[in-house]
């Protein structure tokens, strides 16, 4: 059920039952942070396996040492500077976070997000709460209130509705290494933005075999329909002319296609407006009953780097 009843959500919440709420990133699927009861129904749910942790959401930063310690004084310039914002933060767990929270490691993720009812639900919560994006794993993260009803709605409280996610991309995720921040997910937040205040900053190798961070595994965020990603669309319509073809594009259409079956992301060019839009654009898409959906690799800057790690995510076999 789709509600904008925040004591509703409130009430569920306190007697251990999930449900999806609105962030500004994606619809998160959320429960108690400290009660396994309801942890466990997150990750049966979400048919998530438990060795993927979960990100802690707190109400804001005067919050962050009942979850964290040891924190370093670069993740408070971070925090501060980016919170409450689509940043996640890696730092060493308070011993009574729950093992499920972390996967058995010694440290939590944690982030404080920016959408007015996502606060407001915090304030009124005596807890944080742990939510992972609200889609069965490996699926297409949503974006709006309705993706999350369709995937779950019965098997949740409600589903709170905050309207369309500004982000509309996972947030990104960093931890610390000695002076090192290190990227553990390209995410909403540019890694140009995070260089501002620091001059050590690494991404993760994303092809390492043990994921560190499930965002990292290489099939993620996939449409049920096939699909590529390529830099040349025009060869691929050409090599794919029998099928039925819907794409995924930057700011133009393509003049050989019908334009139905087009989505352009952002006929302005603005990487913000494509990420919001990408995720949307894929489960309308999938919707459409194609054969295969082809789209096309994004500019390397910027959050078009957060774009093109989804797509090559749902690209992979
Ligand atoms: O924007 C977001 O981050 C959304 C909204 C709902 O907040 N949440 C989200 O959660 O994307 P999820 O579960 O889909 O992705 C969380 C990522 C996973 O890749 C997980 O492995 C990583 O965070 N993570 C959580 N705790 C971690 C830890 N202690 N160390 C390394 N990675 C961790
Ligand atoms: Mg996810």
């Amino acid at each position: 059920m789709i509600s904008k009843d925040i004591d509703r959500a409130v009430e569920e919440l306190n007697r251990n039952n999930i449900i999806g709420f609105p962030t500004e990133t994606v619809y998160g699927l959320a429960g108690n942070a400290y009660e396994t009861e309801a942890i466990n129904k997150i990750f049966e749910v979400k048919k998530r396996p438990t060795f993927n942790p979960l990100i802690v959401h707190i109400k804001s930063i005067s919050d962050l040492e009942k979850v964290a310690c040891d924190i370093p004084p670069i993740a408070y310039e971070l925090a501060n500077a980016f919170w409450p914002g689509p940043l996640t933060l890696i730092l060493k767990k308070q011993p009574h976070i729950p093992d499920l929270v972390t996967a058995n490691q010694d440290t939590v993720a944690v982030r404080v997000p920016n959408h007015p009812v996502a606060l407001e639900l915090l304030h009124k919560l005596e807890f944080p709460l742990v939510a992972p994006s609200a889609n069965p794993f490996k699926r297409i993260s949503p974006t709006q209130a309705v993706h999350v009803e369709d995937y779950f709605g019965n098997q949740i409280g409600l589903v709170l509705d905050g309207g369309t996610c500004n982000s509309g991309i996972e947030s990104t995720i960093v931890g610390f290494n000695n002076n090192k921040v290190e990227v553990y997910r390209l995410g909403a937040l540019a890694m140009e933005e995070i260089e501002k205040y620091s001059e050590n900053v690494v991404v993760l190798n994303k092809k390492r075999k043990q994921p560190i961070a499930p965002g990292m595994l290489l099939k993620h965020y996939a449409p049920k329909t096939d699909f590529i990603l390529t830099r040349n669309i025009q060869n691929e319509l050409e090599w794919f002319s029998d099928k039925k073809i819907g794409l995924l594009l930057f700011n133009k259409t393509e003049a050989s296609l019908e334009e139905k079956y087009q989505f352009v992301l952002s006929p302005e060019s603005d990487l913000k407006i494509a990420a919001s839009k990408l995720y949307d654009a894929l489960h309308q898409l999938d919707k459409m009953n194609l054969d295969i959906i082809i789209a096309e690799r994004f500019p390397e800057f910027g959050l078009g780097l957060s774009i093109n790690d989804r797509l090559e995510r749902a690209a992979k076999k």
